[in-house]
């Protein structure tokens, strides 16, 4: 927890530019360093003939740490009389880049050190690549070693130009340039005479400069909604809006906000569990509000209070993430998006840089591998509501998951426009009839019901009986069948991710101008992963059920309808699913059809049974 009186800081920067000599330098010359430490350490020196040099210092505490002795070097000490400062550090750049870059650990300033004898080159360039992957936004610049430079004020007005003009370009706006000799103290703590024509802070002026993060609750409220309860006694209507408050406070009669609908309504009163009910609910307290007017809320959106800081809602944004999937991120595939309580289909759209976090190599490619760092736009199906890293950390960290690992996570940098989407989404053309109106009018809804299995478990099968029979019973329906879909509208695609995907995508569109139409639209495509079914989800919103259709891959083979498992066994279909390309069990399906355990007849009735329930 962040108090007035501490900050975190990170130092950026290679060890040879003197990273630990400046660390060394501020533990030193604010008297932090364990009683007898310096002494001991020049006296050592001296005995090997070797010159003190600051750096000692750290390795000397290093040592002791690892023997278990003194002080934790990962997090270094020492104070002004302003506060008191946490270094966080890391042995090395993997945990640590991993503990930034998901918000595990954080920092509220970064020093980044460079080496006024080397200048601005490919390294310092990439320090300055590390330091906005952070996200920190107070930064100075020490340019360390002027001594090797003769304390030339034109070449480090040089350096600092060069550096500033660099910076911008990845969006960093340093503080400050500090001329600084670490090897001997310039000014670290106290000015130097060497340099008269600096007169700006020192280093540690410059640190008591930055300004700490605001305490949780002093900022805007977010509530993430974990779910939504009735009360059970009779007649009672009204219903709990249930989560754990992440930042903010908020009380009885407060305007609450819900994003991503921007729905509002006041709050009425706070209930809690055999406790008395509190008057305001602040930062970490898991609670339950009810609301003035019983608004529509669904788990997943963040409730904020009207008049503060409202939340970001976008389909697209910009995040620096830090990759642990033992797959790559790529294009093509999806991913589910988990923020807060929301978790939403996701796809990477682009890669805009690459980092190896153990060696800080840039790579300019489309893709992210295993324990790499890297900043990248992603687009989701529908908009999610979250903050970006500078306004409110803990709304704004997410977590990518690949399958059913996580494989990732980071932290959102900033909401993107996408007119593209916008568009899209108006699904009705003006002055169309809308559901309500085409169901007083035709007496039908429309359902989107999405079978998924395995190749001959027999979706094709069932589907087709029902949609006969409720056609019988005067509901219009339609089966979706992926064979013809495949056939005709997704001609031109085969069976890799990219492909897959897509038919997707135009089999989900396709059920839901069917549903929009008034139809039962009955899909019956393999739909092997979970990202899609949800994708479909999405698209069609209330109206969809996932129905499982299930039958092992042994009791699929023998049947073989098509006899394409005979064909896969010879050879002639590769990425065959549920043999050599993946299929995803629903998670949470709305029905399961086990058709190895129940009959067609069962299965069919099943089937019918649900859908008349869900039209009523
Ligand atoms: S999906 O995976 O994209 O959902 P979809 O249901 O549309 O697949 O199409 C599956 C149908 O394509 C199968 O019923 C089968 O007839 C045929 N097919 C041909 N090759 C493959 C393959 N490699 N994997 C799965 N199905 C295949």
């Amino acid at each position: 927890m962040i108090t007035e009186d501490i900050m975190n800081i990170v130092v950026v920067g290679h060890v040879d530019h003197g990273k630990s000599t400046v660390i060394g330098h501020l533990l030193a010359d604010t008297d932090s360093l364990p009683k007898g430490k310096l002494d001991a350490i020049r006296e050592s020196c001296k005995r090997n003939a070797k010159p003190f040099e600051y750096a000692f210092l750290l390795d000397a505490l290093k040592n002791e740490q690892s023997q278990g002795i003194t002080i934790d070097t990962c997090r270094c000490f020492f104070k002004t009389d302003k506060r008191r400062y946490i270094i966080i550090d890391a042995p090395g750049h993997i945990e640590f880049l991993k503990n930034m870059v998901t918000g595990a650990s954080r920092a509220e300033a970064a020093l980044m050190v460079i080496d006024a004898s080397h200048g601005v080159e490919e390294n310092t360039r990439r320090h300055g690549y590390y330091l906005s992957m952070l996200g920190i936004k107070q930064v100075a610049v020490l340019v360390n070693k002027m001594d090797l430079i003769d304390y030339d004020q034109e070449k480090f007005d040089k350096i600092s130009k060069e550096y500033t003009d660099f910076l911008a370009e990845i969006g960093i706006q340093p503080r400050i340039f500090v001329p600084v000799s670490a090897r001997v103290g310039d000014n670290i703590a106290f000015h130097s005479d060497v340099m008269p024509w600096y007169n700006d802070m020192t280093v540690l002026q410059v640190l008591d400069s930055f300004e700490n993060i605001q305490p949780s609750h002093q900022l805007p409220f977010r509530m993430p909604v974990q779910g939504v309860y009735k009360f059970t006694a009779g007649g009672d209507m009204r219903r709990i809006i249930a989560g754990t408050v992440d930042s903010g406070s908020l009380s009885v009669g407060d305007e609450v906000v819900f994003y991503p609908s921007g729905k509002r309504t006041r709050v009425k009163s706070f209930e809690a569990f055999n406790a008395p009910a509190p008057t305001e609910i602040q930062c970490e307290d898991a609670a339950g509000f009810t609301m003035e007017e019983e608004i529509y809320v669904r788990r997943g959106e963040i409730a904020c209070k009207a008049g503060e800081h409202a939340p970001q809602v976008a389909v697209r944004f910009r995040a620096n993430l830090f990759w642990l999937g033992n797959a790559p991120l790529k294009g093509g595939r999806i991913y589910h998006f988990k923020c807060g309580t929301q978790k939403l289909p996701m796809k990477l759209l682009h890669v805009d840089r690459v980092i190896n976090a153990s060696n800080l190599d840039c790579a300019d490619r489309q893709w992210v591998e295993k324990n790499e760092v890297a900043v990248c736009t992603f687009q989701l199906d529908s908009p999610a509501a979250f903050d970006t890293t500078d306004r409110l950390a803990s709304t704004a960290r997410f977590v990518i998951v690949d399958g059913y690992e996580q494989a990732g996570g980071g932290i959102l940098v900033e909401a993107l426009p996408d007119e593209a989407y916008d568009q899209r989404n108006i699904r009705t053309a003006a002055g169309a009839v809308d559901a309500q109106e085409r169901r007083a009018l035709t007496g039908h809804k429309g359902l989107v019901v999405w079978l998924t299995g395995l190749s001959g478990a027999g979706k094709s099968t069932i589907a087709t009986a029902v949609e006969r029979r409720l056609l019988a019973l005067h509901i219009p329906a339609f089966t979706l069948d992926g064979d013809v879909l495949r056939n005709g509208l997704c001609a031109d695609l085969g069976f890799s991710d990219e492909d897959r995907t897509e038919n997707q995508r135009r089999a989900a569109e396709t059920a839901v101008l069917f549903q929009r139409a008034g139809l039962v639209a009955l899909v019956s495509t393999i739909s092997p992963q979970q990202a899609h079914r949800d994708f479909a989800r999405s698209c069609a919103g209330e109206d969809f059920m996932e129905v499982y259709v299930k039958a092992d891959l042994n009791t699929c083979r023998s049947r073989d309808p098509k006899g394409l498992y005979e064909k896969q066994a010879g050879g002639g279909i590769t990425a065959f699913t549920g043999v050599d390309s993946g299929y995803e069990v629903p998670r949470s399906p709305d029905l399961v059809l086990d058709t190895m355990a129940d009959s067609e007849a069962y299965c069919i009735d099943a089937l019918l049974d649900a859908i008349l329930q869900k039209r009523s």
